[in-house]
């Protein structure tokens, strides 16, 4: 269905149409008074400019024309040319009675079909997730949601780091520590010898010890790179070994990610792009666009009009070894040959914007994309701490993932034990909730492309922008229908009757410009914001009126359909955002 602002926009340009100017001057936004009205058109200006008559005149002679329309109780002219204007209650409400009967309640969808593919999470075998990869799997788990609602093919892939030389690291701390392991013996035998034991846990022990070691021990660090190139040869002993640490490692962050609502259509790593490069290797050669560098194959690809230096990518390295980038741009073939999206979205941190613009740029000097097929990087800032700094444990430490979560979880579940609930079991699942939405809401209500600092106490309350906020007001209309036995909604019954409501319903309408916004700026901000007004328009016009004890039955179940609307269309909101809503708070 249309957009709102569609719908009056569609009313103001037939009205400028109709009195000989251009259609495109009726263009209706929501309005920045919203004391004086709910919606304003400035056509006038440019109007004036193009026919060389005073704003106000134009002005007048559009709302002369917009003033026999039922559908207004406001059309008003503001100096030097403002059109402002408002709806009846009646046109209101029938909008948003159209919008609770949609199918997408309201949310535009996509006019031909169309396939995103987007890269996300990007964690990285045999490393602990640290909080770095907090962001990308929540940014890009509400960005993936946020394109299948508007009737996007999504194709979702965590694309794994398992190739680099972590894997050497770690596989060569594991050969120093347990010499007598049999994937370490050249006579390795896949079929006869049994694959040793170790735990998540000892992984990600073992890599920042390996790392730390390599920087001191140059022996060390020429073990596991010679480690990295035999793996990625396939020597049978380390390759069985790399696939039991990825079993382990994968298995250890997918449950971080499912207590995260994040899940992934495919688990391909670095890894499975290696079957790729020959291919790339051709089609660069081809085209003439590998060159040597003291003897590694690179790609140039800086512009003129650049004005910071883009350098090469390299896609060989002297030692014949691949990188990043030769992953990445192999993976694009994979990509292409299987899905053939039309857009690629990379949610990665800003940090990583010189890697996405070299391959890139590679990318459609290879041709190795169709010219309309679009390839974005999403960036993401940092979260920080109090001090301003990459957010860390108590001690300076890298903080983990699975630490954080715990850490919010545990400040959530004191809350939730101070109030009624006795039953353990229950606090236990309701401040598992809170802890998500806090932790999300708190992360998605700052544009992505922002670093924030991440305030414990703030993104806990109860009150303001926060999940914990969102989450009570749905629990809070729970409780409302509980009490009011209330079942039976039907969006016709929906009716204002004084400012609160009002201003709630309106609220409600203008969430498909809010989801069109999101989705045109790929930030899940705009859904945080609006179910943060909407929440709070809610949370007005509960306290305005007695909703329970009110007499009048038309009233009364007028509101109570209200209070389902605002219910459903926040669970909408949160739904996109990868958050779960709590029964009672
Ligand atoms: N594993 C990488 C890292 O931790 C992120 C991967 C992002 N995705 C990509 N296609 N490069 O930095």
């Amino acid at each position: 269905m249309k957009l709102l602002t569609q719908v009056l926009t569609d009313k103001v340009s037939a009205a400028f149409e109709s009195c000989g100017y251009s259609a495109h001057l009726g263009q209706v936004t929501v309005s920045d008074r919203a004391d004086l009205c709910q919606f304003q058109c400035n056509g006038s200006f440019a109007a004036a400019k193009l026919y060389k008559k005073a704003p106000a005149v134009i002005a007048k002679e559009i709302i002369e024309i917009l003033s026999k329309d039922s559908d207004f109780s406001k059309v008003e002219f503001a100096n030097p040319g403002f059109i402002n204007l408002s709806l009846t209650d009646e046109a209101l409400v029938r909008f948003v009675s159209q919008v609770m009967t949609d199918e997408h309640l309201g949310i535009p969808q996509a006019q031909s079909p169309q396939t995103i593919l987007v890269d996300y999470g990007g964690p990285n075998v045999a490393k602990p997730l640290h909080i770095g990869h907090l962001r990308s799997a929540i940014i890009g788990e509400s960005l993936k949601r946020l394109a299948k609602a508007t009737g996007r093919n999504v194709i979702s892939d965590v694309h794994l780091g398992d190739w680099g030389l972590q894997m050497g690291l770690v596989i060569a701390e594991l050969e120093e520590r347990n010499p007598g392991w049999p994937c370490f013996s050249a006579d390795y035998d896949k079929n006869k010898d049994q694959l040793p034991s170790f735990t998540a846990e000892e992984l990600n022990e073992i890599y920042p010890f390996a790392s730390a070691k390599s920087k001191q021990d140059a022996d060390f660090k020429a073990k596991a790179k010679s480690i990295t190139a035999a793996l990625q040869k396939g020597h049978p002993g380390y390759y069985a070994l790399w696939e039991e640490i990825i079993r382990i490692s994968t298995a250890d962050m997918k449950r971080h990610y499912q207590r995260l609502n994040v899940d992934f259509d495919y688990w391909y790593g670095e890894s499975d792009s290696e079957k790729y490069v020959d291919r790339l290797l051709e089609i660069l050669k081809s085209k003439n666009l590998l060159e040597e560098s003291e003897g590694a194959l690179v790609v140039q690809v800086a512009e003129e009009t650049d004005k910071n230096p883009c350098p090469p990518v390299i896609i060989k390295k002297s030692d014949d070894s691949n990188i990043y980038a030769t992953t990445d741009l192999a993976t694009i073939i994979q990509r292409q040959q299987d899905f053939a999206p039309q857009n690629y979205w990379y949610v990665v941190d800003n940090r990583q914007s010189l890697h996405f613009i070299q391959v890139f740029r590679c990318a459609r000097k290879a041709e190795l994309v169709p010219e309309d097929t679009t390839l974005e990087h999403l960036g993401f800032g940092t979260m920080n701490g109090s001090d301003g700094k990459p957010y860390k444990t108590r001690d300076g430490g890298v903080m983990q993932l699975g630490d954080f979560i715990q850490t919010v979880y545990e400040a959530a579940f004191e809350r939730v034990g101070q109030s009624e609930f006795s039953d353990k079991e229950k606090q236990a699942e309701i401040a598992e909730k809170i802890a998500v939405a806090t932790i999300k809401f708190g992360d998605l209500i700052n544009h992505r492309a922002k670093d924030y600092i991440f305030d414990m106490d703030k993104f806990l309350a109860s009150e303001g922008k926060t999940g914990s906020f969102l989450l009570y007001t749905i629990a809070r209309i729970n409780s409302i229908l509980r009490k009011a036995e209330f079942d039976g909604f039907q969006p016709q019954d929906l009716a204002v009757f004084t400012d609160s409501d009002r201003d709630t319903a309106l609220k409600i309408a203008l969430s498909g410009e809010a989801f069109q916004m999101a989705f045109a700026e790929r930030a899940p901000n705009y859904i945080c914001e609006n179910a943060y007004q909407i929440a709070s328009a809610f949370s007005k016009f509960y306290h305005d009126n007695h909703i329970l004890t009110e007499k009048d039955e038309t009233k009364r179940r007028a509101w109570l359909s209200l209070c389902v609307s605002v219910k459903i269309m926040l669970e909408k909101h949160l739904d996109i955002l990868g958050i779960e809503p709590v029964e009672l708070m």
